[in-house]
């Protein structure tokens, strides 16, 4: 059973408890992040910590007084979980007050509420799929307009996924105005010869912590970047095409919508990133 955080306590999962009355479960008022682990170390946590800190900022949801102790929280739970290759999971939301209503609770009387927990993935770096790719299939972007904040709306994402399975797919790209934002949990990524081409930042899609440090090791192997919007015509014709997120790294894309990318099997760039993506982060890892 696993030893999971809540609230400043270490408990095990099934002693673990949310109040009905919290707004993470009634109005999804919550933001999260994905954290990987390998070797035991994390992978990326300045990064994601920023991205947190952004996220809170953004809703004008109060700083938990643990804020600045979460890298010692991660580890602890790393150590009382012997995790070795996986991720956690941290959330935290605005809090539980005594009653539902829509306007935010005074900050003094409710406090947020933070939970993190493991998830054991043996093989997440050495993943399977990474030598043959994923099918992807594409699916209008019906999500709010704020999507740089890692809020834990996470229904019509889940919903994508859902359709892509029952499509006999993988996962799904969102398009909106013609051009593709991202996949429902993941960054999305074209390559045409030596160019990588992936959305530009913005409101409308996750500013991934992947997505800068791939952008950076490519930059630094001498690879163009293009940040720019693109069609899923032009990822059908393109050479490869990839994800990237902190569960999947560098992920290639070898199908959308039943049109097979380049020759159909995973490139050579997206290999290489991926390969280039886990050594350099296994030496930051902390
Ligand atoms: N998802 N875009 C979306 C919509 C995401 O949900 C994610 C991450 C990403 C990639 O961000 P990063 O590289 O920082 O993981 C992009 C996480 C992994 C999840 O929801 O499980």
């Amino acid at each position: 059973m696993r030893t999971v955080y809540v609230n400043g306590e270490y408990l095990p999962e099934n002693e673990a408890k949310i109040s009905i009355f919290d707004r993470g479960f009634l109005m999804a008022d919550g933001v999260y992040e994905v954290t990987s682990v390998l070797d035991g170390k994390l992978i990326d946590f300045d990064g994601h910590a920023k991205r947190l800190e952004r996220s809170l900022n953004e809703l004008e949801m109060p700083h938990p007084d643990v804020l600045p102790d979460l890298l010692e929280v991660h580890r602890e739970l790393v150590r009382l979980n012997d995790l070795e290759e996986g991720m956690i999971y941290l959330q935290i939301t605005r809090g539980a007050p005594d009653d539902r209503d829509f306007v935010f609770p005074d900050p003094e009387a409710t406090k947020p509420t933070v939970v993190l927990f493991t998830q054991s993935k043996p093989g997440l770096a050495d993943n399977p799929t990474a030598k043959k790719g994923i099918k992807i299939i594409s699916i209008e972007d019906q999500r709010w307009a704020r999507r740089d904040i890692k809020t834990v709306q996470l229904l019509y994402p889940s919903m994508g996924k859902m359709m892509a399975k029952a499509a006999g797919a993988d996962d799904a790209w969102m398009v909106e105005d013609g051009a593709v934002t991202e996949g429902t949990s993941n960054n999305a990524y074209i390559v045409k010869g030596n160019t990588i081409i992936t959305r530009h930042l913005g409101n409308e899609i996750l500013h991934g912590i992947t997505r800068a440090a791939v952008l950076r090791f490519a930059r630094e192997a001498q690879m163009q970047v293009e940040e720019r919007s693109f069609t899923i015509a032009e990822a059908q014709e393109a050479d490869e095409a990839f994800i990237t997120s902190a569960s999947t790294f560098v992920m290639p894309v070898v199908d959308i919508d039943g049109a097979s990318v380049g020759t159909g099997a995973p490139g050579p760039v997206a290999a290489r990133l991926r390969e280039i993506y886990l050594e350099e982060s296994r030496k930051l890892a902390i």
